[in-house]
């Protein structure tokens, strides 16, 4: 999966990276990140208890912890300014959009799995303005989303105050937009 490689590229180097997979539904995403990334601490949240259930048994076997809640109210609080690769595959149909979508869409996933509200991107919007201070120095934010979206994903990106660059794939039809906080080792003096 393309969000998976994109983030596995940006791993730390010289340590197990701190990998959260919000809006994690089933938690596939944190499970194959993971898999990619031996010894990694990997969260996953969402707020739907069901999905996390099975999130919990997804990702148990690589270490993982799955929770519940809204966004980051979900987390506890010591991950807090240590993610290292932050994933997120939020809903982004916009709600006009929905009962355009394949029968099995949109009779058997929960609206709250796929409304991103008016143009798709509330969600996305939500995520990013708070990622910030979960992102470790020189963190990642990587988000899902579509090629018709990408610049208000991006757009909620860089008003975070985060470094954006969008990322495709032709092949999967795949779009990611990447975020990247200022990494806090670089120390500027006025000397
Ligand atoms: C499109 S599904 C993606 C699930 C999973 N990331 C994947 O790629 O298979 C979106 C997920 O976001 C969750 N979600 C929606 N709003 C949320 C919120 N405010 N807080 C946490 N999770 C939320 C839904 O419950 C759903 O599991």
């Amino acid at each position: 999966m393309f969000l998976v490689k994109r983030a596995a590229a940006r791993a730390p180097a010289a340590r197990p990276a701190v990998v959260l997979d919000l809006c994690c539904g089933a938690g596939g995403i944190g499970a194959a990140l993971a898999s990619l990334l031996p010894g990694a601490e990997l969260h996953a949240a969402d707020s739907d208890a069901a999905a996390v259930g099975y999130a919990h048994r997804n990702i148990a076997p690589f270490g993982g912890r799955a929770h519940v809640g809204d966004l980051y109210t979900a987390l506890p609080a010591d991950l807090r300014g240590r993610v290292d690769l932050l994933v997120v595959n939020a809903p982004y149909v916009p709600s006009g959009e929905i009962d355009l979508l394949p029968s099995e869409a949109r009779l058997y996933e929960p609206r709250a799995s796929l409304d991103g509200g008016f143009d798709g991107v509330d969600v996305q919007r939500r995520v990013a303005r708070v990622a910030p201070d979960w992102l470790a120095p020189g963190g990642h934010l990587l988000i899902e989303t579509s090629a018709r979206q990408a610049a208000a994903t991006t757009g909620a990106v860089t008003e975070s105050g985060l470094a954006a660059t969008v990322e495709s794939c032709e092949d999967w039809d795949c779009t990611v937009v990447a975020g990247t906080a200022p990494d806090g080792a670089r120390i500027t003096t006025s000397a």
